[in-house]
């Protein structure tokens, strides 16, 4: 069979020429409004040592358990492809010494993760994130800010009706007898849970509240909340966090936040803030993007106990929601120049011409060799271009070309061969 029968790999996708102003929109805003909290960009590998994600994220999670892109590579190490930017971030910080460092140091990143899932609407095995992790403060204000940083982004992109919802899962100190509430409570009801938790409830019963299936949903209504479990210095945070978001909703910074006993997050670093952002669509993937507080990560990791706190926001769900409102963004590169030359000669003027007005600015193509003027002609306007510069055998003689607009009909002069006189006319 031919080699155009391969495919991506499921779960995969080619962001094509089309698509990249979009791209090119939300990653530049994203790193524009990071930049202006105070942001800054940090860049980690694509791939890490596999036990600083088991270790990390959690054994006992989805993403660990299921959905890891782990090999071993030609030297016997086992890599894996990263699931997620918080593990990865908060391993620079240990290794790099980022705790010398005035606190918290504030980061963001952008890239590509890799999650065996089961692909579908907004779900895919290698994805992109925006995501940002204030470490070294503890305190509700960073969480405060951190929520207002995403959804200023969102919110800046034109999104409307989106929602964020806000929870408190306690710490160590609090959580564990939260925890056990929870199991009792499953347990009297154990034959109304899904198939998946009927038995598992025990070891993680935070799981069941983040199920989305029907009677997981439904018994989990009535379920011990971790908010009225929480321990004085959790409780103090959550009323701190309230209250930040309270005036900057008083300020107009967020539209507004609802309390959600149910928000657990999927992964097993996470203490005290969780949160999440949801577009005004439900539909399929409904979440565009969460974080929450891991207080104990970097501990876990083997660094200095300190905070952090972080989100992460799914690009592939934030285009899909741009393009259900109809969100226009602005316009890919746009072509100034396509060179048409006659002959030979002419060609090979026009390559150096080209190169010259590339390097005033202008964005440049040389039309095709071997082919008649009016063909030539097509294919500028094909290529949306603003101007052709024509040259044939006799111009070049006479030392001129001919730049004629492709935007305004009958719009032509007459320009010498030198690239600033044809960067200035085509201004
Ligand atoms: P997460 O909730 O696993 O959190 O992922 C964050 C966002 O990434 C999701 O809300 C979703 O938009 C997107 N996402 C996740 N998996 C997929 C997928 N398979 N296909 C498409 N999009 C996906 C984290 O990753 C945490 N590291 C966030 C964080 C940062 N917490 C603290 N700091």
């Amino acid at each position: 069979m031919a080699s155009s029968s391969f495919q991506a790999p499921r779960g995969t996708s080619d962001i094509l020429p089309e698509d990249q102003p979009y791209w090119s929109y939300v990653w530049g805003t994203a790193a524009s409004v990071a930049a202006s909290f105070g942001y800054e960009r940090i860049d980690t590998p694509i791939f890490e040592e596999t036990a600083l994600f088991s270790r990390g994220v959690g054994e006992e999670t989805e993403v660990v358990e299921k959905q890891m892109y782990s090999f071993d590579d030609l030297g016997g190490d086992s890599i894996t492809l990263k699931p997620d930017g918080t593990a990865p971030v908060c391993r620079a910080y240990i290794q790099r010494g980022m705790h010398n460092q005035p606190q918290p140091v504030r980061l963001f990143y952008q890239g590509p993760y890799f999650r065996y899932e089961r692909p579908q609407a907004g779900r895919f095995r290698q994805f992109h994130q925006f995501g940002v992790e204030a470490i070294g403060d503890a305190s509700a204000q960073v969480d405060a800010e951190v929520i207002e940083l995403g959804w200023s982004w969102l919110a800046s992109l034109g999104l409307t009706g989106l929602s964020l919802s806000i929870n408190s899962i306690g710490d160590g100190v609090c959580r564990p007898g939260h925890l056990a509430k929870l199991v009792e409570y499953f347990s009297e009801r154990e034959d109304g849970l899904c198939s998946d938790h009927k038995g598992r409830y025990r070891s993680n019963p935070l799981r069941v509240l983040d199920c989305k299936k029907a009677p997981c949903v439904s018994v989990s209504g009535g379920a011990p909340r971790s908010v009225d479990d929480l321990c004085d210095d959790c409780s103090d945070h959550w009323d701190e966090l309230r209250r930040t978001l309270d005036l900057l909703v008083g300020e107009g910074a967020l539209s507004g936040y609802e309390e959600n006993a149910r928000l657990v997050r999927g992964l097993d670093y996470y203490n005290r803030t969780v949160f999440e952002y949801e577009p005004a669509e439900r539909k399929g993937q409904s979440t565009i993007g969460g974080g929450g507080r891991y207080d104990p990560l970097i501990e876990i990791l083997g660094g200095p106990p300190t905070p952090g706190i972080g989100f992460a926001i799914g690009m592939e769900r934030v285009l899909l929601n741009l393009k259900a409102q109809g969100v226009s963004v602005p316009g890919g590169p746009v072509i100034d120049i396509v060179c048409v030359h006659i002959g030979d000669a002419a060609h090979d003027r026009m390559l150096a011409l080209a190169s010259g007005l590339r390097a005033t600015g202008r964005t440049v193509i040389v039309a095709p060799m071997g082919r008649g003027m009016r063909s030539q002609m097509r294919y500028a306007n094909s290529k949306g271009a603003r101007y052709a510069l024509i040259l044939g055998e006799r111009d070049l003689e006479n030392g001129v070309a001919t730049l004629r607009s492709l935007k305004t009909d009958d719009d032509q002069t007459e320009v010498s061969l030198d690239p600033a006189v044809i960067a200035e006319a085509s201004r």
